[in-house]
Formats: C-alpha cells, sequence, structure tokens
C-alpha cells in the first residue's frame, strides 16, 4: 500500500487529537485515503514536557528541520495557535514543498491573502476545515456541497466557549470566572480566552465564511462585534423569563444594500433550533437560493471533534481532494464581491 508521510507541528489539544487519531485508527485513515497515513514526526517546543499520548520512537522532535528537510513528508497539520511563530513555519514549510492542513482561524483571518497567495505560487495547498466550528464540516458545506446556490444568510454560533460559558450560567447557575476556567481546562478555549469571550474568534471564523459564502473580502477586525464578556447572569434570567435565551450569534445577511455582518449576543425564542445549541456545540443555519435553509449542528471545540476535522484534511490532502478547496479560492478574486455593510 502507498504511504503519506505526516507531520504534526504544535503538539498541544489539538495536535494531541490528530495523533491519537492516526496512530489509533490507522485502518480508518488507510481505508479512506486508499493509502498508509503515517506519522513521521511531531514538532514540539519542550521536549521535557510530558505528552498526553504515546509516540512512536523517533517520532517526537524540537526541530522543525526535521520536517523542512525531510523530502519523504509531503502533509504537515500545521497546529501551533496565534500569529507568530505560526505565519513564518507555515511559509516555510509551504516553500520546502509541504502542503498544510490547519485549525488556526486567527492566522487565517489576519494572514489569508498573504498565505493563500504564497501557496497558489508554490502550487501548494492549504486545508482548513478545523479553522471554523470545529467538528462541523462548514467550509467543505459552503464551499462545495452548497456551490449552486447563491447564498442568502448564514448566522450561527461559532464559539463553543462562549456557548458553553453562557450555557453554564443560564441552565447551572455557574459563576463566569468559573466557567471560563472550566472550559480552559477542557480545552475548548483559546490560549487567550479574551479572544472567545470578547467575540475575536467568532468574528475571525465569521470573515473566513464571509469569504467562502459570499466572495467577500473582509478585515476581521471591521467586523462590529460584542462578546459575552459583559453579560449579567439577571441579563439571562430576565430572557428566560420572557421566553428566550441569549446565543453569542455571528450572523451574515446579504441584503440588497450590501453584506451586513455582526458578532453579538442576541435574544433566541427557546424551542428554536439555535436555542438549543448547548455548552461547546456550535450550530450554523444557512440559507441557499435553491436549497432553502439547511441548519448545521455539532460540537465546535474540543480536542477529538477538531481532531476530526483535521484528519480529514490530512485524508483529502494526501489523495488530492483539497485542491476542491483550494479552487474555491479563487473566487476571492470574483468581479463583483457584495459590498461590505457595516453596521454600528
Ligand atoms: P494549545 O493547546 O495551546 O496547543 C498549541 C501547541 O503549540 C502547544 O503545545 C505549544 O507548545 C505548541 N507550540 C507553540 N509554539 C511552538 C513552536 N514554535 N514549535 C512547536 N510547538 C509550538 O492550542 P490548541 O487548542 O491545540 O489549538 C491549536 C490551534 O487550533 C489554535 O490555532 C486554535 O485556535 C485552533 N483550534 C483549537 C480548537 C480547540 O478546541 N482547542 C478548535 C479549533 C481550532 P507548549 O505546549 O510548549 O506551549
Ligand atoms: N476557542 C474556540 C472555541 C475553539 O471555543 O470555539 C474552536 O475554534
Amino acid at each position: 500500500m502507498k504511504k503519506t508521510n505526516v507531520a504534526i507541528v504544535g503538539m498541544g489539544t489539538v495536535g494531541t487529537g490528530v495523533a491519537r487519531l492516526i496512530l489509533d485508527h490507522g485502518d480508518r485513515t488507510s481505508r479512506h485515503a486508499g493509502r498508509t497515513i503515517w506519522l513521521k514526526k511531531a514538532v514540539v517546543r519542550d521536549l521535557a514536557k510530558p505528552r498526553e499520548v504515546d509516540l512512536p520512537d523517533g517520532v517526537v522532535t524540537d526541530s522543525l528541520g526535521d520536517v523542512i528537510h525531510d523530502p519523504e513528508i509531503s502533509v504537515v497539520a500545521q497546529l501551533i495557535g496565534g500569529l507568530e511563530p505560526a505565519r513564518t513555519i507555515m511559509l516555510q514549510l509551504m516553500e520546502s514543498g509541504k502542503d498544510i492542513v490547519t485549525a488556526n482561524k486567527a492566522l487565517l483571518a489576519e494572514h489569508g491573502p498573504e498565505l493563500f497567495t504564497r501557496a497558489r505560487e508554490l502550487g501548494r495547498s492549504i486545508a482548513f476545515e478545523a479553522a471554523v466550528a470545529g467538528g462541523i464540516p462548514i467550509i467543505a458545506n459552503i464551499s462545495q456541497c452548497l456551490s449552486a446556490n447563491q447564498l442568502q444568510s448564514l448566522e450561527g454560533i461559532l464559539n463553543g466557549t462562549s456557548n458553553f460559558i453562557v450555557t453554564q450560567m443560564d441552565e447551572r447557575g455557574a459563576s463566569y470566572d468559573d466557567v471560563v476556567k472550566q472550559a480552559q481546562e477542557l480545552g475548548y478555549a483559546e490560549a487567550d480566552p479574551t479572544m472567545d469571550v470578547d467575540g475575536t474568534d467568532a468574528a475571525q471564523k465569521l470573515a473566513i465564511l464571509a469569504h467562502l459564502a459570499f466572495g467577500a473580502t473582509v478585515d476581521w477586525s471591521d467586523i462590529p462585534k460584542i462578546g459575552i464578556d459583559n453579560l449579567d447572569p439577571a441579563d439571562l434570567q430576565y430572557a428566560r423569563e420572557l421566553g428566550y435565551r441569549i446565543k453569542l450569534l455571528a450572523v451574515a445577511n446579504l441584503a440588497d444594500d450590501g453584506l451586513e455582518l455582526s458578532v453579538a449576543p442576541t435574544l433566541v425564542r427557546i424551542g428554536t433550533p439555535l436555542a438549543e445549541v448547548r455548552d461547546a456545540f456550535n450550530a450554523i443555519r444557512v440559507v441557499g437560493d435553491a436549497v432553502g435553509p439547511v441548519f448545521y449542528h455539532g460540537l465546535g471545540a474540543g480536542q477529538m471533534p477538531t481532531a476530526s476535522a483535521v484528519v480529514a484534511d490530512v485524508i483529502d490532502t494526501a489523495v488530492g481532494r483539497t485542491k476542491l478547496t483550494f479552487q474555491t479560492l479563487e473566487y476571492f478574486n470574483i468581479e463583483q464581491p457584495p459590498r461590505v455593510k457595516l453596521l454600528d
């Protein structure tokens, strides 16, 4: 059987899950890829730090050079968070001929145009299903499965940590500080959880989806955003008494005069699908002109749901299927993208 050698860079929550899936379920990945997916290297920052997964001898290294200079490694799951050194490492990996899989939405939202342009110049691919809504295959659905549609709107719960916090406060009376800590322990939160609770993470994911769904190029930091960091338990209680829950909704709506984008805590009527999305689950409702409304629901944060999306991208990359996602990025250059209306 043919073999694709893979490396992981960054063995934190997600990297560990990816290693687990590749090592423990080689039969499954091989069946879907039609080839062995082989974990050849895992790059860590600190060799002495204990790992939650047993890696075979010779796999762990603290030298990125062991990946860059190994011509047998063709696919790299780049799972370091933040902007630097993640950006520089991704560029170095692509320049050394590696195709990339990443979950880093902050990096794509901030440096996407540079990274995808460079990928195109080098003939490399960047797959990023895990960057938005964790285990929900929303990137593939928007860019491939719904491509016959003019999408009209998209609204969703895109940050698992915020939804976890709001659910625990609303339904279990937990204190804000305690639940933030719990979200960190469970591996849902970003290294800096401010990004989760102030709406930044949801705005970055919305900017990525707006590219794919509407061809709009939008700077995530221009999207008006309000987080859940100032929500009072009393707000949740009043909402409940009136028959609503408060959810952090990211919304893109194609209006006659442009694309409206926002991230804000929003009243959602109890009993409707979005109101019933709990804990670290995410949900997205997309409306297309041909298909009508479609609703996606699944875990949006956490080790294994995210690893599920990363490993699927690794398999797709190994067999050359990421070309599809890659080509949709040409869509960034559409002739008449909608005007982006930034609401106050
Ligand atoms: P994490 O637990 O903080 O893991 C990041 C890992 O990268 C850490 O182990 C860190 O090492 C390592 N690292 C940092 N700089 C490095 C370097 N120069 N060389 C080698 N390793 C380096 O974060 P995570 O939760 O796995 O998230 C990773 C990415 O996935 C982020 O972009 C995040 O936004 C995204 N994501 C996360 C989730 C989730 O549920 N957690 C879901 C979707 C997307 P140390 O251990 O030494 O700090
Ligand atoms: N911190 C992110 C969240 C991880 O809570 O949604 C998934 O992108």
